[in-house]
């Protein structure tokens, strides 16, 4: 049997609301999260061994063994797989590669041996849970609430990292407030008009402190701020990785080669949001 072809896609925090801080030292979140055409491609297949193999134009510097977030939900799943994964997405960027990759071998696993993967994935990492789900979402508690939201149409979006990495933990001990106002409610059944209008009034709390860390941040919001026809800049999960929204996807396409003629070493990709 050839291996199980999982797409990974890239997960991008719309909002990103810090709304409390547990006892345990994680944060309460509000987060509206959609899903990009663009992301990794995994393929499982079952095996005696244990294996990961690393391959694409992103590979340099990701682990292939049992650091990987990949193996970790093999042994999570509770089965030995002999693994591909094939790394697009830069690493600690805020678009969820990793868990996104947890999520595509839990589910290629599920495929491989008919049974289920455990319904609580949050031991894997609080984005585990909504790349399950692999459609717009609300996203609640740690992380581990997740409410499928109706989308309309697919928003038209600009990514672009500029070439840093973050790391997590150090954005969230830096964020000045931990108790901020939750999202406003979700604009039902308003298309991508209504759903613009609501994003604009929401936040990515994880902004400031993350442009604290990574200076450059800031220039990729003023970068994307500035294209022509873009609606919305805003970063994803903790950063590096900023994106901005557009009417049209021909206005996101020409808005990632003015970026990628103008600053050559940034991950620059135009997609489509789910
Ligand atoms: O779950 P994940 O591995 O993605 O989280 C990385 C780190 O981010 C955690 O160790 C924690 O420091 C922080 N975090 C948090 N509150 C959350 C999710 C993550 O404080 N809800």
């Amino acid at each position: 049997m050839p291996p199980i072809e999982v797409f990974a896609p890239a997960k991008v925090n719309l909002t990103l609301h810090v709304t409390g801080l547990r006892d345990d030292g994680y944060h309460l979140l509000d987060s509206y999260v959609m899903f990009a055409d663009i992301g990794d491609r995994v393929f499982v297949e079952a095996a005696d061994e244990m294996s990961l193999t690393v391959t694409g134009p992103r590979a340099a510097g990701v682990p292939d063994d049992a650091r990987n977030l990949c193996w970790k939900a093999a042994e999570f799943y509770g089965a030995r797989a002999a693994i591909t994964l094939e790394k697009h997405l830069p690493a600690a960027a805020g678009i969820g590669g990793g868990s996104s990759d947890a999520a595509a071998v839990l589910q290629g696993l599920e495929q491989v041996y008919g049974r289920p993967a455990p319904l609580d994935t949050l031991p894997l990492g609080a984005d585990v849970p909504v790349c399950m789900v692999g459609h717009a979402a609300h996203m609640a508690g740690i992380g581990e609430r997740v409410l499928p939201l109706f989308t309309e149409v697919p928003m038209p979006c600009l990514l672009v990292n500029p070439g840093v990495e973050v790391s997590t933990p150090e954005v969230f001990g830096r964020l000045a407030r931990k108790d901020n106002p939750p999202m406003e409610p979700w604009p039902e059944g308003g298309g991508n008009a209504a759903a613009l209008d609501w994003l604009a009034r929401q936040r990515n709390d994880l902004q400031a402190p993350a442009m604290d860390v990574q200076p450059v941040i800031a220039e990729a919001l003023a970068v994307l701020d500035a294209l022509p026809g873009a609606r919305l800049a805003r970063m994803s999960g903790s950063g590096a990785t900023c994106f901005a929204l557009f009417d049209t996807f021909q206005d996101a396409e020409a808005g990632a080669r003015a970026v990628a003629s103008a600053r050559p070493g940034w991950w620059v990709e135009p997609c489509r949001l789910r």
